[in-house]
């Protein structure tokens, strides 16, 4: 059997054998199937990406018929079990799982990178006081760039590292800087004693205390929940990252840009909308209404379902969903939580969405956590944000070290006007 596809172009009765490697075509394979010699060739059509390829990848692998999903080939459910959102940041980054001295060297090394310029406060003064907290991540982030200005040097190794465990060790300070300037409150210094998602708490909840101890079920529970958003190989922000990093910009700028697609509500801003549209719902009673809204007049989505890749269970659902009732085991129940498991076996029952393949996705529950921990709604996207930082970081690094890839730069099928002739203003 061969590992070709043979293609004829009727246009021409001309036959083609373009090589098959690893399930896929080039698409730059297909520019010798011309009609004529001066022709451009031709080109593949696929607009939003749904069936191109567009990197090889070694970082996660997502089985989306089946619900599997993987980061460096081990299943998600494991690392959420036995591992630290560090660990996973670095097996993300360098392939392999750490030894106890590449994490103490690791930790030491991000931790060590956790305070920001102190310039940042006043940036962060000229936003208004209910400035949405994503908005000021993305452009404090993009800052950054301006007070690392070697970071444009992307090639070299040592500094490309260092620039990856600053951001790393900065996001969260950012993100609980923006929670705390809505709030009107000081900030808080990190604290290099505690875990990174301890010192995250603390950063946004110290108040006087002398030391901030976070709740252990709450700093566990982050940890999990930042190890789940930790990478989904080609996902819109990943894409954001690789092709705005691809013009050779510096980290900072392209992580701006990611969390930038991260924050529309059909990505990462899906938690919160989650939350508003439980809150709308308001009781079990109104959930078949509303699922007959979602699917009958499409006025609504159900949002938290679906998924571009997932056509089974989101498997960080069910993940989020054990950890939620631990959370509230802590902290005290979220009332939201029964119109959520209500709506998911309404829906998971109904014609419309087994027929799409429409289950619960990673957003569906997270919210519910956020929201007993007492975070407000548009902070969900900021800790979605932490946690992808280090999968924007995986792709950005694979991306630059591999020899195929070039500046982003697709085609397009131009179907606007011919040449035509300018008309001055006045005789129009
Ligand atoms: N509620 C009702 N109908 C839906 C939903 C939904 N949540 N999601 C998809 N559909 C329908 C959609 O109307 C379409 O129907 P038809 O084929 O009759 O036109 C069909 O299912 C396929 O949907 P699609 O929008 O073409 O699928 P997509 O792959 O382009 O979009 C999605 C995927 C996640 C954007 C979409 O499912 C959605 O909008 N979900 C709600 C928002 C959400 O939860 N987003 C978080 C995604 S997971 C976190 C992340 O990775 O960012």
């Amino acid at each position: 059997m061969a590992d070709t596809l043979t293609v004829t172009d009727n246009r021409t009765g001309k036959t083609y054998e373009l090589p098959v490697t690893d399930g896929t075509i080039s698409a730059m394979d297909l520019r010798q199937i011309k009609v004529q010699e001066t022709d451009f060739g031709l080109m593949s059509y696929d607009p939003a990406f749904k069936n191109t390829a567009s990197c090889k990848s070694e970082i996660t692998f997502i089985d989306g018929a089946n619900g599997v999903l993987r980061y460096r080939g081990y299943p998600i459910e494991q690392l959420a079990e036995g591992s630290s959102f560090l660990e996973v940041a670095y097996l993300l980054l360098k392939g392999e799982l750490p030894n106890q001295t590449d994490m103490d060297r690791f930790r030491f090394e991000v931790t060590h990178h956790t305070l920001v310029h102190e310039n940042t406060r006043e940036l962060l003064d000229g936003f208004r006081y209910d400035a949405h907290p994503m908005g000021i991540l993305i452009s404090t982030i993009a800052a950054l760039s301006t007070f690392y200005p070697e970071a444009k040097s992307v090639t070299d190794d040592d500094n490309r590292w260092l620039q990856i465990v600053r951001l790393i060790g900065k996001v969260p300070t950012l993100a609980a800087y923006a929670y705390r300037h809505r709030r009107g409150l000081p900030y808080v210094y990190p604290d290099n004693e505690l875990s990174y998602s301890g010192n995250f708490l603390n950063m946004m909840f110290k108040m006087t205390e002398r030391k901030y101890q976070p709740n252990p079920a709450i700093e566990r529970a982050l940890d999990v929940l930042f190890i789940l958003h930790a990478d989904h190989e080609q996902n819109c922000s990943a894409t954001a990252m690789r092709g705005v990093g691809s013009s050779r910009v510096d980290p900072y700028s392209a992580l701006a840009a990611a969390c930038a697609a991260l924050y529309g509500p059909l990505h990462g801003g899906a938690n919160e909308a989650v939350v508003r549209m439980l809150q709308e719902i308001g009781s079990k009673d109104n959930i078949a209404s509303y699922v007959k809204r979602a699917k009958e007049d499409r006025s609504v989505r159900l949002m938290g379902f679906g998924h571009r890749v997932y056509k089974n269970y989101d498997p960080r659902a069910k993940v989020i969903k054990k950890l939620a009732y631990e959370v509230f085991d802590a902290v005290g129940k979220n009332p939201l939580i029964d119109i959520a498991v209500e709506l998911e076996r309404i829906a998971l029952e109904d014609e419309y969405f087994i027929e799409k393949k429409l289950y619960p996705n990673v957003d569906f529950y997270s919210g519910l956590i956020y929201q007993a921990m007492g975070l407000p709604m548009d902070m969900y996207p900021v800790l979605f944000a932490i946690g992808r930082t280090v999968g924007w970081l995986a792709q950005w690094q694979e991306m630059l070290d591999d020899g195929a890839q070039a500046i982003a730069r697709p085609r397009q099928i131009y179907l606007g006007n011919e040449q035509r002739e300018y008309v001055p203003l006045s005789d129009r």
